[in-house]
């Protein structure tokens, strides 16, 4: 299934490409090297704003020390999730104007762009730099395809986690220490909250909702079932899934009642921190807006795993790519070899959250959250998220968050069910 192309058409086509898009770099790019870089590397990401840019300002500041003589040249676009990045990236790569350097999720949309031939094979890059053993084997299973590796992870991000505000709870009666066990006893507790008059559940638009919905079904039918969904072996059709439609119907009732107008993940984590809302359900880069606002843990505001995901790491990782045809691959490299580096990781995830991807990154000043997903991420059980495109292809995931997007509205339980199998029937492998 995956398309390849031999050695010696793959230099051909580069060398066209280059040679038409009048780019620097007049070495290919396997025989480029990052001690040679100079000039302009354009890096594109969908970390523009807020706490992903402070993240992602502080990877720069660790490259501007590793590569002086490089400029960085900040290519993100807006937009959480890579709502708009994706689109946009899409339509340079189409266009053989791709950056040189670009984020994509490990797992199954970076497996979109491998079978598009977009990507750069990266093994001996990893070889150079001795990186396979310095990143956890279950995420190099995640990048590698047919032997070969094409991207190198920044970071590993969960995504099933819930921040809650803590005198919000207290006036509810619910002790902030002691979150719900399953999604009953959560909603029970939601019940007493609405009770108060504050808003039960923050979420916002689209990709936001999408990551409520793969929350619940994973509370709902349990880390097997859940990855189920992706290999076919789970019945989207089944009585599991609409009990699991019914439960996440339930969940949006509790929420804010402008959810679509809520352009990002962001503006509905503040409405926790401002205790107008109790809970959002959000990947952990809302720690990093938490801590950057000044929030102190444990007093201001607590986190847990969703209720009924306990002992589940909802993963997904950012990982960066050399496209085929980058105008400056040395540049790129150069870039690389920051991201895998243990200062560069430490420095920016640190500021972005998450936990470093690679293991020999020095975390002791992390937050009392990271150290706590580190810990997690050892010893629970790894599931792919499904909003963040480690699960499922692009074309799934924009197929099914239309028809999430769409039951926000209608609420219609067999229609959603019926397409979300249908959608299932033409993706699953
Ligand atoms: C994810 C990405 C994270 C964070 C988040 C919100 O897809 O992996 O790093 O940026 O979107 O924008």
């Amino acid at each position: 299934m995956r398309r390849r192309i031999s050695m010696l058409a793959g230099v051909a086509a580069l060398g066209l490409t280059l040679a038409a898009c009048g780019g620097g770099g007049e070495t290919p790019a396997e025989d480029s090297n990052a001690q040679d870089a100079s000039g302009n590397v354009g890096v594109f990401t969908w970390w523009a704003d807020g706490s992903e840019k402070a993240g992602l300002d502080a990877l720069v500041k660790v490259f501007g020390t590793d590569y002086p003589d490089v400029t960085f040249d900040n290519l993100a676009v807006a937009g959480g999730a890579g709502s708009q990045a994706k689109s946009v990236l899409a339509a340079q790569l189409k266009a053989g104007n791709p950056p040189d350097s670009f984020q994509a999720h490990a797992g199954a949309e970076l497996q979109d762009y491998i079978d598009a031939d977009q990507l750069e094979d990266l093994s001996s890059f990893y070889t150079d730099n001795d990186l396979t053993a310095q990143f956890p084997a279950d995420l190099v299973d995640r990048l590698t395809v047919d032997g070969k590796i094409y991207s190198v992870p920044s970071n590993i991000h969960r995504a099933n986690v819930v921040w809650a505000n803590v005198e919000v709870l207290k006036k509810a009666g619910i002790d902030p220490e002691k979150p719900a066990e399953d999604l009953e006893g959560w909603f029970a507790d939601m019940d007493k909250i609405k009770a108060t008059g504050t808003i039960p559940l923050a979420v916002a638009g689209s990709w936001t909702q999408v990551q409520l919905f793969e929350n619940i079904l994973l509370a709902s039918l349990g880390a097997e079932g859940y990855n189920g969904l992706w290999d076919g072996s789970t019945d989207w059709k089944g009585a599991e899934v609409t009990d699991a439609i019914k439960a996440y119907e339930k969940a949006l009732s509790y929420t804010n009642t402008d959810r679509d107008s809520l352009s990002d993940w962001a503006p509905a984590t503040q409405l926790v921190q401002d205790g107008a809302a109790a809970y959002n359900v959000m990947g952990d880069w809302a720690e990093a807006k938490f801590a950057q606002d000044g929030d102190k843990p444990g007093v201001d505001y607590v986190y847990f795993p969703t209720p009924g995901t306990e002992g589940v790491f909802d993963f997904l990782a950012d990982s960066f790519t050399l496209p085929k045809g980058a105008p400056n691959p040395a540049g790129a490299k150069a870039w690389l070899t920051t991201i895998g580096s243990a200062e560069g990781q430490a420095a920016f995830n640190k500021v972005k959250g998450s936990i470093p991807a690679n293991t020999t990154a020095k975390t002791d000043d992390f937050s009392e959250y990271q150290k706590s997903a580190i810990a997690d991420f050892g010893q629970d059980t790894i599931v792919s998220s499904l909003a963040h495109g480690a699960a499922v292809p692009v074309a799934w995931l924009n197929d099914l968050s239309t028809a999430v997007s769409k039951f926000g509205g209608d609420k219609d339980i067999d229609t959603l069910q019926s397409s979300l199998g249908d959608i299932g029937e033409k993706f699953a492998k």
